[in-house]
């Protein structure tokens, strides 16, 4: 049987995927300001979901600068597919709009700042193709009914940080579901907040 590689991490650090100079610099950002972006490798995960689900019409919860809604929203350019983005905190709905539009893509990514929550209970369903949480995780257990109203059948929904105490009630709650098919992956992901998370993928059953 073949040998594991010595260090693992180490190795499996000098996979990160190249970026663009605007994406660098909201990285760079993130890291002055301690604002928890995805990361260049989840970054890169979104886009790829978006693109092999041929995705028409995603729904993120939490936008911060928008850096993760530029990586669906490529991922989703060949059927020019559309993200929705709620944010509630002001500032960064606006940082989120600017950074859109320089990245090009004020036409398909629209940043509405408010509640989350609220603003899904006022959504009519189904209306998803991918759903990406990245809102405080106490509030994704609260969020998951409204997913599972708003995702379509076969809809793809990827939560982040569900390796955080908060997330322990979703986690529990998705796995329970009849409604999800689940895979909890244990991940490294460089650039992340923080690198070793837990990230979750369901499908809409
Ligand atoms: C982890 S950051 C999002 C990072 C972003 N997805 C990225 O990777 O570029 C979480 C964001 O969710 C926002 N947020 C937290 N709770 C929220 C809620 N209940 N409704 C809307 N936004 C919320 C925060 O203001 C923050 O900007």
């Amino acid at each position: 049987m073949s040998d594991m590689m010595a260090d693992l991490e180490g190795y499996f650090r000098t996979f990160v995927p190249q970026r663009d100079d605007l994406l660098e610099t909201l990285e760079k950002e993130a890291e002055a300001e301690e604002i928890p972006i995805v990361g260049p490798v989840a970054g890169e995960l979104l886009n790829l979901l978006a693109r092999i689900s041929g995705a028409r019409r995603i729904l993120e919860l939490g936008a911060a600068t928008g850096y993760s809604a530029i990586y669906l929203a490529r991922g989703a350019a060949a059927v020019e597919g559309k993200v929705i983005s709620l944010e509630n905190d002001p500032t960064m709905a606006r940082r989120a709009r600017r950074n859109i539009e320089r990245a090009g893509l004020s036409d398909r990514i629209d940043i509405r700042q408010g509640d989350a929550l609220e603003q899904m209970a006022a959504m009519e369903g189904p209306a998803f193709d991918l759903i990406f949480l990245d809102i405080d995780k106490e509030f994704y257990g609260p969020a998951l009914p409204q997913c599972e109203r708003l995702i379509r059948s076969g809809g793809v929904m990827l939560a982040d940080n569900v390796g955080f105490a908060d997330a322990a009630d979703f986690n529990r709650a998705l796995w329970e579901s009849d409604k999800w098919q689940v895979v909890n992956l244990l991940s490294l992901l460089p650039g992340h907040s923080p690198e070793r998370d837990g990230l979750s993928f369901a499908v809409r059953r």
